[in-house]
């Protein structure tokens, strides 16, 4: 970590000494203040819930500038990496710290393309969930049961990234099984020689009774879908991630739980809460219900949020979100589904919210999940696998930030602590 000239000098009120703390420079974004030896020195801890304020470590992965709404992978805007490269180049960029050449990236292809097959027993476990249990349930579950089936030490490199390969490749077939189990369909094996946005369609899609094409536009659409997602610094599941694999867990039981913090509403869950919310409007009379709606979220007490609306760290339109509506207008032009009522509600209640007061003091912009499950929709992915899909393209960014934390010799476990406000001890009877 590079110091700065700065130093912070924290003094107190009441006459106790005051000290100076260490400051740290980022290649951009804000300094640090090192509070490592804040206890030490004051016998005092910090206090932000939510993470408002902290810097939980130090990465070189993924950078977002919230207010000027800049998403960076290793250094490239998104925009570059959604128009130039494909989904397995991101994940070797995320992975690897720079582009593939393009005999890295064929290298890399193939090796994703052919570790796809899951342990056949995994199809006996599993068995064992109700047909109608929520995706997230199964792949929670599923991603977990990888750790009783791929031996990985945590502790060496090596093997480290062997469950990255794993991980990645192995996702849309759990996924894809989860999906037709709960349809009462057969699965479909995966199929080496597709592209991996191609072959999960071929698995979610196909059935042994015919030939399934893919279609290009969509196939684009879904690889374009996991670029997007790929990864976002310091999130929830990923923090989810980093602080269970600190315990020095087994990777894929880390990776478990990224997926079961990734299905909330506020985070992974939004998108199938967004189209479930345009669901309800389209019931209610659509277009024209819009304004009846908004009023209805301005109103803290209805407890309803516009979902698909506001990010912790974007207070600018989500650079996601534009490259999503792009995808957007190209699925729904390559179906015939332009006018489709859902999409031309999303944009009326963008517009409205855009200009309406509530939304501009409180920067509050659409963010990715706004769009995504649109396309998702149109491309046949059933609602409540939207997460799922989700938790498959961020599977990338948990494992880059999982191996980033235990490849640095100075990692701990990670130990919040707390201010206590319980009864003082006292004594039963
Ligand atoms: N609709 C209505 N009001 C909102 C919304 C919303 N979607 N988001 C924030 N607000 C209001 C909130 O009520 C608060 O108002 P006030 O200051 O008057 O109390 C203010 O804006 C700040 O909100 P907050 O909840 O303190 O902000 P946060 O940073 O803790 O929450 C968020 C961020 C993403 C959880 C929140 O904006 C939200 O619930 N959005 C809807 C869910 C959603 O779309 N999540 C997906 C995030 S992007 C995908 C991902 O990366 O996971």
């Amino acid at each position: 970590m590079n110091l700065s000239d700065k130093k912070a000098t924290l003094s107190f009120s009441d006459g106790s000494p005051s000290i100076q703390l260490p400051v740290y420079k980022g290649t951009i974004g804000p300094d640090v203040i090192d509070i490592r030896k804040l206890y030490g020195q004051t016998g005092m801890f910090t206090y932000d819930p939510g993470f408002m304020s902290t810097a939980a470590c130090e990465s070189a992965i993924t950078y977002i500038d919230g207010d000027k709404g800049e998403l960076l992978y290793r250094g490239y805007p998104i925009e570059q990496i959604a128009h130039k490269c494909d989904y397995l180049d991101t994940c070797y960029l995320l992975l690897y710290g720079e582009l593939p050449t393009k005999e890295q990236s064929q290298g890399f292809h193939k090796r994703i393309l052919t570790h796809t097959m899951i342990n056949e027993q995994m199809l006996s476990f599993l068995r064992g969930f109700r047909r109608d249990a929520h995706p997230m349930a199964v792949l929670t579950g599923m991603v977990g049961a990888l750790s009783a089936f791929y031996h990985a030490d945590i502790n060496d490199a090596t093997q480290r990234d062997i469950a990255a390969i794993q991980l990645i490749a192995k996702m849309p077939t759990l996924v894809a099984v989860a999906h037709k189990y709960g349809v009462g369909e057969p699965y479909m094996y995966p199929q080496n020689n597709h592209s991996y946005a191609g072959n999960f369609l071929h698995m979610m899609f196909a059935t042994p009774c015919e030939d399934y094409k893919v279609n290009p536009v969509l196939e684009r659409a879904l690889d374009r879908i996991f670029i997007l997602h790929a990864d976002h610094e310091q999130n929830a599941s990923t923090s989810t991630v980093r602080l269970c694999g600190s315990s020095g867990t087994n990777p894929f039981a880390a990776i478990a739980a990224g997926v079961a913090c990734l299905w909330g509403p506020a985070h992974g869950g939004a998108n199938e809460a967004c189209l479930n919310m345009l669901t309800s409007i389209q019931k209610m009379g659509g277009v024209a219900k819009v304004g009846e709606f908004i009023d209805k979220v301005k109103d803290k007490n209805s407890g309803v949020r516009l979902m698909g609306f506001g990010h912790r760290v974007y207070k600018n339109y989500d650079p996601r979100a534009k490259l999503m509506q792009e995808t957007c207008n190209e699925v729904l032009s390559d179906l015939g589904l332009e006018k489709d009522p859902l999409f031309a509600l999303a944009k009326q209640l963008e517009k409205i919210a855009l200009e309406d007061d509530y939304f501009v003091q409180r920067k509050l912009y659409p963010n990715v999940d706004f769009y995504s499950g649109i396309v998702q929709r149109a491309i046949g992915i059933p609602v409540n696998l939207f997460t799922g899909i989700f938790a498959l393209a961020r599977t990338v960014g948990w494992i880059a930030q999982l191996n980033e934390m235990l490849a640095d010799p100075e990692y701990k476990i990670g130990r919040p602590r707390q201010l206590y406000t319980g009864a003082p001890r006292h004594n039963i009877g």
